[in-house]
């Protein structure tokens, strides 16, 4: 597969109760490397355009209010087979359903406050990583 670049984002309910590092830890552990990183407080309009592929899911008003509820950190990963490997290391959406010593296994709460955001696909990687990223930022 090759070198790849995912992103991600550790969510409110992760930044609220100061475990960024332990999340962040588990992606190093799990051998992808932070290439770029942020940390922002999201605004409406990112939130509704960034998840604008679930505006007709009867969750998506409490997703927009949920990542808008507190400080987010985006940020770009970079390693072998990136996007798979990254939704391994975060387990299932929702965590009753992950696998244990994954991220959502250990950390979520819920469906919705899950801790971590990962691409699906390399090409939505690629979109995701543009909305929040300029080229001069990823400096892996
Ligand atoms: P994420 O990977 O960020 O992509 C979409 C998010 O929608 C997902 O993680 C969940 O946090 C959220 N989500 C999915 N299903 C539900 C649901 N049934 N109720 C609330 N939020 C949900």
């Amino acid at each position: 597969m090759g070198i790849e670049r995912t992103f991600s984002i550790i969510k409110p309910d992760a930044t609220k109760r100061n475990i960024t590092g332990k999340v962040i830890a588990k992606l190093e552990e799990g051998g992808l490397r932070v290439v770029a990183s942020k940390r922002i407080h999201m605004s409406r309009e990112q939130a509704e355009g960034f998840y604008s592929v679930h505006k007709d899911r009867p969750f998506f008003g409490e997703l927009v209010e949920f990542m808008m509820s507190g400080p987010v950190v985006v940020q770009v990963l970079e390693g072998e087979n990136a996007v798979l490997r990254n939704r391994e290391i975060m387990g299932a959406t929702n965590p009753a359903e992950a696998a244990p010593g994954t991220i959502r296994a250990e950390f979520a709460q819920s469906i919705g406050e899950n801790s971590v955001h990962g691409s699906d696909a390399p090409e939505t990687a690629k979109e995701e990583i543009a909305f929040f990223f300029k080229d001069e930022e990823i400096v892996g």
